[in-house]
């Protein structure tokens, strides 16, 4: 890997702008400083970020995210990127700027009003005082209780095993293929994309599908759809708030 190149400094209104959104969106997987968090890897080592510029070489990631990979989507304009590439982009690598290591206090919510939140948008799948019992004493560190609700197993590789370093209870994503004249086939999901499904049987047997438009047809089951469609309403506030009542759940 070459070093970080040095880039002129960029225009302070637009890294203002572009920090904002990292606080809001990326923060809490590649950490305030972007060298990684529980859920998303280092981005001042990321060749892709290295060879970025203006946003061009991030957009693709952002826009459609690596779903599998743990990488949610984002519906970021260009200019919103090349907002936040310019803010990934202004950290000094070489020189630890340890200003920008320590993030401000995340129990700065209202915990009565996370609890509101709770009963109206989690309640459904979990209670506090059943699977969720003794979140708060699992974490001694609330940035990492904040990562593992936001996404839950974030990071998991591919069938779904592992990652995260944190312990969960997150069952992998599946998916059935159903080729056209074939009996169905049901896995574990290892990578899909527009042209190939990779899947596992119960049994190991890993096996590959071509695809062609809507042929085989094919249904991905991921139990934490729901965590993600959650990544793209909340609003920084509402996660304060769920990580400050969530901390006094023991
Ligand atoms: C829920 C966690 C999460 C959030 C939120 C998130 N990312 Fe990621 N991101 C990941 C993971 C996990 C990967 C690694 C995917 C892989 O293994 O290919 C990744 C990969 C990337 C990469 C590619 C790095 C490389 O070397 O291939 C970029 C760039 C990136 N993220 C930028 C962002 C930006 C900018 C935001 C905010 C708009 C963001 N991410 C929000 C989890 C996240
Ligand atoms: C539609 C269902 C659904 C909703 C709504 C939902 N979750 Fe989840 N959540 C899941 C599933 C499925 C898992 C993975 C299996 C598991 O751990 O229970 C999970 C996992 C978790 C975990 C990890 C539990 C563990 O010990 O592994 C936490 C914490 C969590 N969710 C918090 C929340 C919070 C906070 C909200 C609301 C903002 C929420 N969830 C909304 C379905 C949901």
């Amino acid at each position: 890997m070459g070093a970080y190149p040095q880039r002129p400094p960029a225009d302070p209104a637009v890294v203002e702008r572009g920090k904002a959104i990292y606080g809001v969106q990326c923060s809490f997987c590649h950490g305030s400083d972007a060298r990684g968090g529980e859920g998303g890897p280092n981005l001042l080592r990321s060749q892709l970020v290295l060879n970025d510029q203006k946003g061009e070489a991030m957009a693709p990631v952002i826009q459609n995210g690596r779903i599998d990979q743990g990488m949610p989507k984002f519906d970021l304009t260009a200019a919103q990127i090349s907002d936040v590439a310019a803010y990934i982009h202004s950290f000094r690598v070489g020189g630890y700027d340890i200003s920008r290591e320590r993030p401000e206090s995340i129990l700065v919510g209202d915990a009565k009003e996370g609890e509101t939140y709770f009963k109206a948008k989690c309640a459904s799948c979990h209670s506090v005082t059943g699977d969720l019992k003794g979140l708060g004493a699992r974490f001694t560190d609330p940035k990492l209780l904040q990562n593992f609700f936001l996404m839950p197993g974030g990071g998991r590789g591919g069938f779904g095993g592992g990652g995260g370093g944190v312990a969960n209870n997150v069952p992998p994503t599946t998916v059935t293929v159903t080729p056209a004249g074939g009996p169905k086939v049901e896995g574990r999901l290892g990578r899909i994309d527009d042209f190939i499904v990779v899947l596992m049987e119960a049994d190991g047997t890993q096996r590959t599908f071509r695809r062609d438009g809507d042929t085989p047809k094919v249904d991905v089951h991921d139990p934490l759809q729901p965590h993600k469609d959650l990544l793209r309403v909340y609003t920084d506030r509402d996660i304060h708030n769920l990580t400050s009542y969530l901390v006094s759940v023991k």
